[in-house]
């Protein structure tokens, strides 16, 4: 049975650390309860980096340490709801900027915090079916052009960040077991980024006229216990199709958008503490680039071996979920 494998990862970060002192300056609001209510300490904000340079980073790091030539990845995916340019998709200016043979597919994809995770579901079902062998999925986006500094409440929960894996096929009993990814849009309203589009002269104030800033628009409290519910489901669903039990998994690597999320999964789940991924401290909630960055990390500095089940999970705006389980190659 052909499965896929993350032969390598990558991650890029920009250089301007913004800390919760810096934002104090900004907002009213302060170090400790931007601490406590979401662990987060600083994280990145682009200056001279795009979407495009940091997914570029990201991207070349992945091919080296999966040993593959940008001439021979024949597929591209991006999550991402940031992209540099409504069209072409970042994908396309990746391929470019790579050097990836022209005619391989790449596309963009929207899915808010999850567009890495439904990145992968898809790049991992094109590789089962042996139509692709060398796919490059990448999670990336920059909040900090679409969120209002202005407003406290969404300000300090965010950075910018990319990160990228390359996925080939394996035989046997490793790569990636199961894969899973879901939405419900009755919820849109909780948390969403209207459109930056200018209404046309024959737009209507309540059609294609109606004109918001594009700003991240959030109903926290809504959002925070939907996403406990829906993340510890999407766990389970995804250990079971694959197999698995809760004690099987080694590390979990869940969206990074609030510690106290996370530690309500994790209790719901009994994993013990220690096997849980975080690094929301230093870069806050980087959407799509949350969980590629978190990977690279992992299995750089944690570091990850083979036979390791590694069970990731991510939750967003769509609302949109979607979990993966990794055994280790
Ligand atoms: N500094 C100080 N006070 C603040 C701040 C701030 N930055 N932000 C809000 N407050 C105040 C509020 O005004 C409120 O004051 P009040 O009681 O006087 O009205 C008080 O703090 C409590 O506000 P809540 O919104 O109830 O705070 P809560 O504990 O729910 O935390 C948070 C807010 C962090 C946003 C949390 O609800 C959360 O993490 N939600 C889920 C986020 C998430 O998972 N998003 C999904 C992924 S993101 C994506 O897809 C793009």
């Amino acid at each position: 049975m052909i499965r896929s494998k993350i032969a390598g990862t990558g991650s890029a970060l920009p250089e301007k650390i913004l800390t919760n002192h810096d934002l104090e300056k900004l907002v009213d609001t302060s170090d400790e309860w931007v601490k406590t209510r979401t662990g987060i300490a600083e994280r990145r904000i682009a200056v001279s980096e795009s979407t495009l340079s940091l997914s570029v980073k990201a991207s070349r790091k992945a091919l080296k340490a999966a040993g593959i030539s940008a001439k021979d990845v024949d597929l591209i995916i991006v999550g991402t709801v940031t992209p540099d340019m409504v069209f072409p998709s970042t994908a396309c200016f990746i391929q470019a900027e790579l050097g990836v043979k022209p005619g391989v597919p790449a596309l963009d994809l929207s899915a808010a915090c999850s567009g890495f995770l439904y990145a992968l579901d898809i790049a991992d079902k094109y590789i089962r079916s042996g139509i692709a062998k060398n796919a490059l999925v990448v999670g990336v986006d920059l909040f900090s052009r679409i969120i209002d500094w202005k407003d406290r409440s969404t300000c300090v929960l965010f950075g910018d960040g990319a990160g990228a894996v390359l996925l080939t096929p394996t035989k046997g009993k490793s790569g990636i077991l199961s894969s899973h990814i879901h939405s419900d849009g009755n919820h849109w309203k909780s948390l969403y980024t209207p459109g930056a589009l200018e209404p046309s002269p024959f737009s209507s104030e309540t059609g294609s006229g109606s004109y918001e800033k594009p700003f991240v628009t959030m109903a926290g409290n809504e959002t925070f216990k939907l996403a406990v519910k829906t993340i510890s489901n999407a766990c389970i669903e995804a250990l079971e199709s694959a197999g698995l039990s809760k004690e099987d998994v080694t590390l979990l690597i869940p969206h990074q958008a609030n510690t106290r999320i996370i530690k309500a999964v994790r209790q719901r789940l009994k994993i013990p503490e220690e096997k849980v991924f975080l690094n929301i401290q230093k870069y806050g909630n980087t959407s799509a680039g949350s969980i590629p960055i978190a990977l690279d990390e992992a299995v750089r500095n944690h570091p990850v071996k083979r036979g390791d089940v590694l069970l990731l999970v991510a939750f967003g705006g769509g609302f949109t979920w979607a979990s993966a389980a990794i055994r280790w190659t």
